[in-house]
C-alpha cells in the first residue's frame, strides 16, 4: 500500500509517502519510504518566542506544494485519470496555493497512490486546515481515499520503527502504555490495541515543552527551549560541580496521573529574579540542569505509578520532548530495575519531532481496515483527544 501523508498541525510543513509491505503490528510488517519532506518555520516563530498561529498559515500555504513535488519525485506514476476540481473553494484566501496547486495538476504526472492521510487535530486550527485543503485537493484530484489522522497517534505509531531497508516495526502486545510529550502535549495514555486509547494522566496547565520553552525564555535562551536547556545541563552535569538549586516537583506525590508544569516555571522565574541580570553562563547551566531534574523526576515517577497499576507489556515513548536523551535514559532506566518484562520503544531522535513519516504509520492499520474520511466533512479539531472515537 503506497501511503501519502501531510503534516500541518504546528510549525513544521512536512509531507511523506511510504510503500508497506505485511500487516501492520505483525512481525511480517515492513516499509520503504519514497519520499520525505520537511519545513521548519521555527526561524519565522522565534522572535515571538512561541508559534503564531496566523503566520504558520500563510507559511504552510506557501510551502505545501513545492514540500508536495519534492515528496513525489521518487513515486511511479500511473495512466489513471485526473478529475478536476475546484481549488478556489478550498483556499479561499489563499491565492498563491490556488496558483501554486493549478500548476501542480497541470505538470505533475498522477503518482500511484492508494491514499491520502492527513493530521485533522490535535494542533492549532487555521495550520491544520491548510492540510486537510490540500489533501482534499489530492484525494479529490486523484480519486482515492482521504483519512484525518491524529498527530498524537503518529507520535505513538513512530516510536517502535527499527532502522534498516526496509525499515520494520516491532510489534506491540496490549495493554501497553504511551508516554507523550510534546510542546502542547504531557499525557500517559492506555492502550488497549492499536486505535483504542484512554487518557490516564495529563497536564492541567503547562506541557512540558512548553515548560522547556518558557524556562529557555526566562533565562535567555533560543526558540525552541528544549534542545538549548538539555545542552546546557549536560554540560553542568559534565562539569563536576555540585548544583545547588532545588527546584520543587509540582504534583509529583499527588496519587494520579496528572502534571503540573507551570508552579516549576514560577519557581524559576523567581530563583532568576534573586540575580542581576544577565545571567552568566555558570548561572544558565545550573539553572538549566536543575530545572530538568524537576521536570525529569516528576514523570519519572508518574510513569512508575502508571506501571504499577497494570500490567503493561510495552511502553512507546513519543513527541519532541523525547528528543531528551537525559529524560530517555532515567526512564529506562527506572524500567529496567523496576518493570525489567516491560519493553520500552523510544524513537529515533530525528523521528520524535513533528514529521509526516509518523501520519504515514498512524494511518496503517485504520486504512487496513477500510476507514476513510468524508471529504466534506473532515474537520481541523484543536482539541481533538486520543480517547474520542
Ligand atoms: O512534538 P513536537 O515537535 O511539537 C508539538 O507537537 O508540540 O514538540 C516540540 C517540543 C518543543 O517544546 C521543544 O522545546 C521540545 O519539543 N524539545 C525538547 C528537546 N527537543 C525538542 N525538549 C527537551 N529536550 C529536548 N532535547
Ligand atoms: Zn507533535
Amino acid at each position: 500500500m503506497r501511503i501519502l501523508a501531510i503534516e500541518t498541525s504546528c510549525d513544521e510543513t512536512a509531507v511523506s509517502v511510504i510503500e508497506t509491505s505485511g500487516d501492520w503490528n505483525t512481525p511480517g510488517f515492513s516499509f520503504s519510504i519514497l519520499g520525505n519532506t520537511l519545513y521548519s518555520q521555527v526561524a519565522t516563530h522565534a522572535p515571538y518566542g512561541g508559534v503564531f498561529p496566523a503566520l504558520a498559515k500563510r507559511e504552510h500555504a506557501l510551502n505545501i506544494v513545492p514540500l508536495l513535488t519534492s515528496a513525489l519525485k521518487e513515486v511511479p506514476t500511473t495512466h489513471n485519470p485526473v478529475h478536476s476540481i475546484d481549488l478556489t473553494s478550498l483556499f479561499t484566501h489563499e491565492q498563491d496555493a490556488v496558483a501554486m496547486f493549478q500548476n501542480f495538476f497541470a505538470t505533475q504526472p498522477r503518482p500511484a497512490i492508494d491514499a491520502v492521510v492527513v493530521t485533522h487535530g490535535p494542533g492549532l486550527e487555521p495550520a491544520l486546515w491548510v492540510g486537510i485543503n490540500a489533501a482534499r485537493a489530492l484525494s479529490e484530484s486523484w480519486g482515492i481515499p482521504l483519512l484525518g489522522v491524529n498527530h498524537m497517534e503518529g507520535h505513538i505509531a513512530i516510536a517502535p520503527v527499527n532502522p534498516g531497508e526496509p525499515l520494520t516495526v516491532t510489534p506491540i502486545s496490549f495493554p501497553s502504555l504511551a508516554l507523550l510529550i510534546s510542546g502542547g502535549h504531557t499525557e500517559i495514555v492506555s492502550i488497549a490495541t492499536w486505535g483504542s486509547y484512554e487518557v490516564i494522566g495529563s497536564t492541567r496547565d503547562d506541557a512540558i515543552g512548553e515548560a522547556f520553552d518558557k524556562v529557555a525564555r526566562l533565562i535567555g535562551l533560543p526558540y525552541p527551549g528544549g534542545p538549548a536547556i538539555s545542552r546546557l545541563a549536560a554540560q553542568a552535569r559534565a562539569s563536576g560541580r555540585k548544583n545547588t538549586i532545588v527546584f520543587p516537583r509540582p504534583m509529583r506525590d499527588s496519587g494520579d496521573l496528572d502534571f503540573s508544569f507551570s508552579g516549576l516555571k514560577t519557581a524559576v522565574r523567581r530563583h532568576t529574579e534573586t540575580f542581576t541580570l544577565p545571567l552568566t553562563d555558570e548561572q544558565k547551566e545550573d539553572i538549566s540542569w536543575a530545572f530538568e531534574d524537576a521536570a525529569i523526576d516528576v514523570i519519572v515517577h508518574k510513569m512508575k505509578l502508571a506501571l504499577s497499576r497494570d500490567q503493561y507489556h510495552d511502553v512507546l515513548v513519543g513527541g519532541g520532548v523525547a528528543a531528551n536523551t537525559y529524560l530517555t535514559q532515567s526512564l529506562l532506566s527506572m524500567i529496567s530495575k523496576q518493570f525489567p518484562e516491560t519493553k520500552v520503544h523510544i524513537p529515533h531522535i530525528s523521528h520524535a519531532t513533528d514529521n509526516a513519516l509518523m501520519i504515514t504509520l498512524a494511518a496503517v492499520h485504520h486504512l487496513e481496515k477500510k476507514e476513510s474520511s468524508d471529504p466534506s466533512t473532515l474537520r481541523a479539531q484543536g482539541n481533538l483527544s486520543l480517547s474520542q472515537r
